[in-house]
């Protein structure tokens, strides 16, 4: 397993392009801020806590880049920071990342740009490594629910191009294979980008993980004929009760692993727990723009509405369980929450 979608070196940021996965696995360097939001908006880095690592190096970049223009303050860097904040309003690590990023140079005066610079560079360099830890703990945590012969169902993607580690749902699955269970993985096409399609399925073939691909109106077939034991998925936010927000077609999931006793698991790191809000209704909910509907069925320019929300809401009462890096939370999960938050 050594597929690792972020790196930095010498100061340079360079991600796999994921838009262009699975015809060409290329890398592509961002070079300032403008290319950071390009990026992230465009989904050429996804996934709530990759989406986090690239927006912290994306500010260090930045304090770099202005002050070798002479032009770096504070307000400006906080101000510009809230550009990128509201590139992707679901995922939490987002603006996680990008507080731990802001609060380290809190205290330090604006014309001491080399500390400035040592602090943005160190907490950037602390949120990667610490999430390819989280990666290996939330994986070996979930890898005891998993059975040998078991067989597996994910949406979207939740794994080494989602993160800076192994992943977090598909992370479980690695682990699990590294201890010689043998696992089958049906993987959604999750529309309408086809995370699952065009990420999901192409990692899991690097990692030579058995799997097969759906479209998403299958899952229910498959389960009806008892051909998934269980589901893991990943998250973007999870509120103070459990409520768990992920790419749209999570919630449809844990209806029908309930109507099919299924056990439905969630996978995700301390990072994307949001216990400032209360429930899931107060997540925001990322709305996408018409083209990512339309153009699968090349239709362009048509007048025809479309409704195209990135995630919805999973209620916690239909989740089995979270997996996440300090163990797993049980139902009654609203409850529990509270043994594992600080
Ligand atoms: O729109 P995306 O591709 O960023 O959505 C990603 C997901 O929904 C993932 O499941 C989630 O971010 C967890 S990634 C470890």
């Amino acid at each position: 397993m050594n597929l690792k979608t972020i790196h930095f070196e010498n100061n340079t940021l360079r991600i796999i392009n994921q838009q262009l996965l699975p015809h060409k696995l290329e890398f592509c360097e961002l070079k300032n801020l403008d290319d950071v939001i390009s990026a992230i908006t465009s989904l050429i880095i996804r996934g709530a806590p990759a989406i986090g690592i690239v927006a912290a190096y994306g500010l260090f970049i930045h304090a770099r880049n202005l002050i070798l223009n002479n032009s770096f303050s504070k307000e400006l860097f906080l101000i510009d920071s809230k550009r990128l904040e509201s590139c992707r309003p679901t995922a939490v690590n987002l603006s996680w990342a990008i507080n731990m990023m802001t609060e380290c140079t809190r205290s330090i005066a604006d014309t001491d740009v080399e500390l400035i610079l040592e602090k943005l560079k160190d907490t950037a360099l602390f949120i990667h490594n610490s999430d390819i830890q989280t990666c290996e703990s939330i994986g070996n945590n979930g890898s005891a629910l998993i059975s040998d012969g078991d067989t597996v169902l994910t949406h979207c993607n939740a794994g080494s191009l989602a993160t800076g580690g192994i992943g977090t749902a598909l992370g479980i699955i690695y682990k699990a294979q590294d201890q010689n269970k043998k696992i089958h993985v049906f993987v959604d096409e999750t529309r309408p980008v086809g995370q699952g399609a065009r990420l999901t399925i192409w990692e899991l073939q690097q990692n030579k993980v058995q799997s097969t691909l759906i479209a998403d109106n299958m899952a229910a077939s498959l389960m009806q004929k008892k051909q998934i034991q269980l589901i893991i998925v990943g998250a973007d936010r999870i509120s103070k009760n459990g409520d768990v927000a992920n790419k749209i077609g999570t919630y449809s999931l844990a209806v029908l692993a309930d109507y099919h006793k299924i056990p439905f698991y969630v996978a995700a790191p301390f990072s994307t727990f949001d216990i400032q809000i209360d429930s899931g209704s107060q997540i925001p909910i990322e709305m996408r723009a018409s083209h990512e509907i339309l153009e699968f069925w090349n239709i362009r320019n048509a007048d025809i509405q479309v409704y195209n929300p990135a995630f919805d809401i999973t209620p916690s009462d239909l989740i089995t369980a979270i997996i996440t890096e300090r163990g797993i939370i049980n139902k009654p999960i609203s409850k529990n929450i509270f043994n594992y938050v600080n």
